[in-house]
């Protein structure tokens, strides 16, 4: 249990980095893809009226990112960026021009089509901004769709579905109709259809920006939940980045057909590669994003039992450091309790007087994964920074006031009201 890595007594803890998501088995891998409308195909069934001819833009040019198995991964832009054109392409709904899809390492371009029937049948499911139910079969039988038209039996088919609309919270309403239903219940069902269809990769256009805003906050949490369990590989379209940011492990940002930044979303938050981006950002709850983790702070002012109190006094009254009171930490790191700057100071011509009997508990802790704006509440509290523990319940940092405020307040950058987010 116990570990030998205690960081030393009062060095600087380093700073836990955001989990990068590089390191997993690659689910899709997209290499040099480019869409020009009107050329090699084009899109089946979709055309919008404009000809072949009517525009030789790429609407995607030399797009490239690979997607990790497990992995949330959003795609967001302003409208007409490409974005749903790249996440069409994904399972061939829109041919590419060029460029190369590969699938568990199979490139789904050179498919031919019974193949490509199968993967998306069974590989990929697509969840589509409106619904897409049918308004006369039940809320069961759309959400088995997938299985029905997989030609599975009856009884699987009936097991399946129940499973996925109990998963969504919509286990009482297999016998209903889509028309029964609130747009939020209709969207549970496009998203139960795409878990009962059991597809490793789900894609999602837009899924919920025809909902209204708390709805929209529900089917975020939902499948924030759901994705905690199922571990599904999610492709996920918005342009709506305080959405990408609750979702995404990881968020590529398009322009114009093209590639602005791809990263998490505190190294978009952190260094936005072009006024593009820095535009979205301004938008963003960034107390909502960042985490204790990635703001924290060494902790100063830590003492452990047997030490002296006139040596625990000394470091919290080092220059910069301006301690109101300490942290007694075990040989693992973990808190015993936090003594005043009084008790200390009181005690300090006591020989006898040791540094674990002044201690009390400490008024809260939070956890590295903890969004500033729930610390908030709890930040400021004590006369010690608020301790941001980890898994194993170690001290790694603390979240002083002024930490906070400095990395919630947005950075004054050039802002144009009005012009953006356009639908
Ligand atoms: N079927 C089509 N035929 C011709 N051009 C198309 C077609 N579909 C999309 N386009 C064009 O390709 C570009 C990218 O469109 P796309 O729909 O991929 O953007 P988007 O980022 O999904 O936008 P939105 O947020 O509005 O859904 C746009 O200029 C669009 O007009
Ligand atoms: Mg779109």
């Amino acid at each position: 249990m116990s570990h030998s890595m205690a960081p030393p007594d009062t060095g600087p803890v380093p700073i836990v980095a955001h989990p990068g998501r590089s390191d997993r088995t690659p689910a899709i891998e997209v290499r040099h893809l480019t869409k020009i409308y009107g050329q090699r195909g084009g899109a089946k069934g979709w055309s919008r009226g404009k000809g072949a001819g009517a525009t030789h833009k790429p609407a995607a040019k030399d797009v490239e990112f690979t997607v990790g198995e497990g992995e949330f991964f959003v795609i967001m832009g302003l409208s007409g960026s490409g974005k749903s054109t790249v996440l069409r392409m994904l399972n061939r709904l829109v041919e590419p021009t060029s460029g190369e899809i590969l699938l568990d390492g199979k490139d789904i371009v050179e498919m031919a089509d019974p193949e490509l029937r199968a993967v998306r049948n069974r590989k990929i499911n697509m969840v589509f901004q409106h619904f897409a139910l049918f308004p006369h079969r039940t809320v069961r039988e759309n959400a088995a769709y997938a299985l029905h038209v997989r030609k599975e039996g009856a009884a699987a088919r009936t097991e399946r579905a129940n499973w996925a609309l109990e998963t969504v919270g919509l286990g009482e309403w297999g016998d209903s109709l889509p028309g029964e239903l609130s747009g939020g219940m209709r969207q549970r069902v496009g998203l139960a259809r795409a878990l009962a269809s059991d597809a490793d990769i789900l894609l999602m256009d837009e899924p919920f920006s025809a909902l209204d805003p708390l709805i929209r906050r529900d089917m975020q949490e939902l499948l924030i939940k759901l994705q905690a369990e199922l571990r599904r590989t999610v492709v996920f379209v918005t342009h709506d980045l305080n959405e990408a940011m609750r979702l995404g492990d990881r968020i590529m940002i398009m322009r114009q057909g093209e590639v602005v930044q791809l990263g998490t979303a505190t190294e978009i938050l952190e260094s936005p590669a072009d006024d593009y981006v820095r535009e979205f950002i301004s938008d963003v709850d960034r107390s909502r994003v960042l985490t204790a983790g990635v703001v924290m702070q060494p902790p100063i002012a830590v003492g452990r039992p047997g030490d002296r109190p006139s040596k625990v006094l000394e470091r919290m009254n080092r220059p910069g450091a301006h301690a109101q009171g300490a942290y007694v930490l075990d040989a693992d790191s973990r808190i015993l309790g936090v003594v005043e700057g009084e008790a200390i100071a009181g005690a300090v011509h006591r020989p006898d007087a040791r540094l674990e009997d002044l201690a009390r508990p400490p008024l809260g802790t939070i956890r590295t994964e903890t969004t500033l704006s729930e610390a908030c509440t709890l930040v400021g509290g004590d006369c010690v920074p608020l301790a941001v523990l980890d898994h194993e319940d170690r001290l790694v940092g603390v979240l002083p006031r002024a930490t906070l405020l400095q990395a919630i307040a947005t950075p004054a950058a050039s802002t144009l009201e009005g012009d953006r987010h356009h639908a």
